[in-house]
């Protein structure tokens, strides 16, 4: 990670709103095919989309096919893939390893609700990466961290729940709190205030769950201690070891260390969601990179290669109260054999260790690349990554956690990044959020294209 920049240019907002209604104005034009589907979607799809996170002014861009680090719209305009489905897709593209293992499953059949043998081999496999003995899958991120929270509260007994304000862990109620706030509404930095994510959450389930901030052990100890005072001590700790949504915020030196030991001396189940980091940042996510045994792991996103897979890993006595029947952690396409074969194929011919390095290797590139582009320009930004994740972070301060990120980074400049890219070939997540995912496919002529594009921006908002 670099050091942001303190006596950084002076920058002229008003070329940065007219660079961006240019831009803008260029990605509409290059994108009427899309424009046009989005017309005939918003005649049957809620809003135009699948998912709301689809959506964007005035319209989303189709794509129609991808190929290892490349994807093409609707309109046939060719990009490098720096979004890679949110996350997920960190083999690249029609991988054909993981092509030859579902068309070799959908030969035998892709469904029965029965357990088949892939479902083993991929725990095994994955017991050895996370250091977590018993696992169960899922279909989502989210299902993930719904079914982990209640067998933590089934083993507990307890009903409340403490996580990091600001962090996103999909969408069920009890995580759909607290994040997404506007900076005068996160309140007392002790106790930040509990907030529905949206319409729909119970209140009775708003009241249950609580929020620290990230980076910050001793307010976490304070508070587990005063629910607990308050006769509502949590259940478990739900948090990301290194937070993916507001770019990338990595943790401070001794702070998971120091999570894991007041989850422990609490008693509260310390769950790491690894639906981001899990397959992206070494091959045993979070708990290898960073040395620090959770007693439960959510994972999801790039674990199928492409398909609905998701997992929970668990101690022994954790997985006490599913194997006892005390908690049920059931759904009729858990451990689907399609997505098992995809996952085996996935962990055993593609994230291998020669990928992982390969992933380091591209983001070293990219990252000093975009260093060099801030210290030439003197740029309000610096850039922080790990294994195939990064970012770079337009602030003058250091983002921390989610109120440094709200007071520091500046949405102007990560709209006007998001539009320039686009239209120079460089498909990027919508919103001020995101960061990339380098896939196995990246060479360094991709990344090297992302920072030459990067320096390009740099020069037109310096000039
Ligand atoms: C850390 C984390 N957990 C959980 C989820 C939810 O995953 P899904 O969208 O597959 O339900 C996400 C999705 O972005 C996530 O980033």
């Amino acid at each position: 990670m670099s050091t942001p920049i303190t006596s950084s240019v002076e920058l002229d907002r008003n070329r940065i709103r007219r660079l961006t209604a240019e831009e803008t104005e260029v990605l509409n034009e290059r994108t009427g095919a899309s424009g046009a589907m989005y017309t005939r979607a918003n005649q049957v799809l809620s809003g135009g989309v699948a998912s709301s996170y689809q959506l964007r002014e005035p319209w989303p861009i189709y794509l129609e096919r991808g190929v290892g680090p490349k994807v093409w719209d609707a309109d046939g305009n060719e990009y490098y893939d720096f979004h890679n489905g949110f996350g997920s897709m960190v083999q690249g593209h029609a991988h054909p390893a993981i092509g030859r293992a579902v068309a070799e499953r959908y030969e035998q059949g892709t469904h029965f609700a029965a357990p088949t043998e892939d479902a083993i081999v991929v725990g095994e496999e994955l017991a050895r990466r996370f250091r977590l003995p018993r696992w169960r899958y899922t279909n989502s991120g989210s299902e993930s961290t719904m079914d982990a929270i209640r067998i933590a509260r089934g083993l507990t007994g307890r009903d409340d729940v403490l996580k990091i304000f600001g962090s996103y862990h999909g969408h069920h109620d009890t995580v759909m709190v607290s994040i997404g706030v506007e900076y005068d509404k996160i309140g007392d930095p002790q106790a930040p205030n509990s907030l529905p994510y949206g319409a729909g959450i119970p209140q009775a389930t708003v009241d249950q769950v609580h929020a620290v901030h990230f980076n910050d052990a001793e307010a976490m100890d304070r508070r587990i201690t005063e629910l607990d005072r308050e006769g509502r001590k949590p259940a478990c700790v739900i948090m990301e070891a290194a937070m993916m949504n507001l770019g990338v915020v990595l943790p401070e030196e001794g702070y998971l260390e120091a999570v894991r030991e007041i989850t422990r001396r609490h008693g509260v189940v310390l769950i790491f969601d690894e639906v981001k980091t899990g397959m992206t940042i070494a091959a045993g996510g979070a708990v290898e990179r960073f040395g620090v045994d959770p007693d439960m792991v959510t994972l999801a996103k790039a674990l199928g290669g492409g398909l609905p897979t998701g997992a929970i890993g668990m101690t022994e006595e954790v997985a006490k109260v599913v194997e006892d029947g005390t908690v049920y952690q059931v759904g009729t396409y858990n451990g689907n054999p399609l997505g098992m074969a995809a996952t085996r194929a996935n962990l055993l011919e593609v994230m291998t260790d020669e990928a992982y390095a390969h992933l380091h290797h591209l983001n070293d590139r990219i990252i000093a690349g975009c260093d060099a582009v801030v210290a030439e320009h003197r740029l309000p930004a610096y850039t922080v990554g790990i294994g195939s994740k990064g970012c770079v972070t337009f602030a003058t301060e250091k983002v921390v956690d989610y109120p440094s990120f709200k007071r520091a980074q500046d949405p102007e400049l990560s709209e006007l990044a998001w539009v320039w890219s686009m239209n120079r070939g460089i498909f990027m997540t919508p919103g001020r959020e995101e960061e990339w995912t380098l896939s196995v496919t990246h060479t360094d002529e991709t990344v090297d294209r992302y920072v030459e594009v990067f320096s390009e921006l740099a020069a037109a908002i310096t000039r």
